[in-house]
């Protein structure tokens, strides 16, 4: 059985989606070294735990133990990608994606197993994609580096403890960055057209992800050479900044990003200062974040000046869920469209451009 999966390699997360399996997977995109742990509770889910072997042919270290996204966010050893990453060529996105397809693997409806068998075969067709800019040099190197054999296995993750899953991808249609999320809004699950204007016209999207921002513009769902673009800037540095002046301020330190989006989401903006006493984090975040939004709305404002024939422009990724209300402020008269969900909407589009693939593919060889 091959699976058609949608695997959208974020800087910030990694997301992935299997044709006919439910919700979506999603793993911080931070590792660690991974050691024999003092387990004195099992976490109750094995995603807070994923303590994994990788083994991989395309890694520096072709065989390696981590902690793998939540648990590594709580390390003070973790690392979480930076400006210079390059999410094509690099071994800790490529370990967080080989998780997170194992990891669906041994969830998802699987194969039968043996009395006594630990290690399963999973075969996969992947989509995924590229920032705008890193695409047309990168998506063939992307490609070599995931399609192949891969062996992930599960030490002390609960639940999955000792399972052993060999992976093996026979391909990977590379898109590109927030395109792909326009196809996902363009079309119905069966990639029947589902909005006419979205489909046939001229649509510009800023997609903010942790560490870019693209800006492809697409016409009658053809990406524009010309004028589509990105920048090396998301939310990322935004959120550094926060935790640097929230240890200056209140001397408390947050291990990782992570851990400070999962408050901004929660709208938890009171942290315990050491001893007795609470600050108040949300004027340092409201500082940075209407900054991020200016800055945002400044580029789109430059785009559309630049290409007048865009119809309407779309405001996606993590960035626009976590700016909406300051971008809506920023933007003033100029109106931007937001969606629910606007983070999972490339890993949706990958996954009906790889279902589109295919089935041009099985046309193709009738
Ligand atoms: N609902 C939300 N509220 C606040 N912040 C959010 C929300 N959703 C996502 N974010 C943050 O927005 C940023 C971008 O998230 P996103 O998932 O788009 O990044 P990514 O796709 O992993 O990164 P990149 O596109 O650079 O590879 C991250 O820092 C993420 O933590
Ligand atoms: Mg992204």
């Amino acid at each position: 059985m091959i699976r058609l999966a949608g695997i959208d390699i974020g800087n910030d997360s990694v997301k992935l989606v299997v044709n006919g399996q439910g919700e979506p997977t999603i793993i911080p995109n931070v590792v660690s070294p991974g050691y024999e742990r003092l387990v004195l509770q099992e976490e109750d889910s094995p995603l807070k735990a994923l303590d994994v072997m990788v083994y991989s042919p395309k890694l520096r270290k072709k065989s390696a133990r981590y902690f793998v996204g939540l648990i590594a966010s709580e390390d003070p050893d973790n690392s979480e990608q930076e400006e210079t990453d390059n999410k094509a060529t690099s071994d800790q996105s490529l370990i967080v994606a080989l998780t997170a397809l194992a990891y669906a693997s041994v969830t998802g409806p699987s194969v039968p197993r043996e009395p006594g068998q630990t290690t399963e075969e999973a075969e996969y067709v992947i989509g995924t994609g590229l920032p705008v800019r890193a695409y047309a040099r990168y998506h063939q190197t992307f490609e070599e580096r995931l399609v192949g054999e891969h062996e992930v296995t599960f030490l002390s993750t609960p639940k999955l403890r000792g399972r052993t899953v060999r992976l093996f991808i026979r391909r990977a249609i590379v898109s590109v960055e927030g395109a792909a999320a326009l196809f996902n809004m363009a079309t119905h699950d069966n990639l029947q057209v589902r909005d006419e204007e979205l489909y046939y016209g001229c649509i510009g999207i800023c997609e903010m992800g942790a560490l870019t921002t693209d800006f492809p513009v697409v016409n009658r769902m053809s990406i524009d050479n010309q004028f589509s673009t990105g920048e090396q800037l998301g939310l990322a540095s935004y959120l550094d900044s926060i935790v640097r002046d929230v240890e200056d301020q209140f001397g408390y330190r947050f291990p990782s990003r992570t851990k400070l989006v999962q408050r901004i989401r929660r709208n938890e903006y009171l942290i315990q200062r050491v001893g007795e006493g609470q600050a108040d984090i949300r004027p340092i975040v409201d500082a940075y974040f209407n900054r991020a939004a200016q800055k945002i709305v400044d580029l789109i404002r430059k785009r559309w000046k630049k290409y007048p024939d865009i119809q309407c422009f779309y405001v996606l990724g993590g960035g626009a869920a976590a700016l909406k209300p300051y971008i809506l402020e920023a933007a003033d008269t100029m109106r931007l469209r937001f969606v629910e969900n606007s983070e999972l909407q490339n890993v949706y589009g990958y996954l009906k451009l790889a279902k589109n693939k295919m089935s041009q593919l099985e046309a193709g060889s009738l």
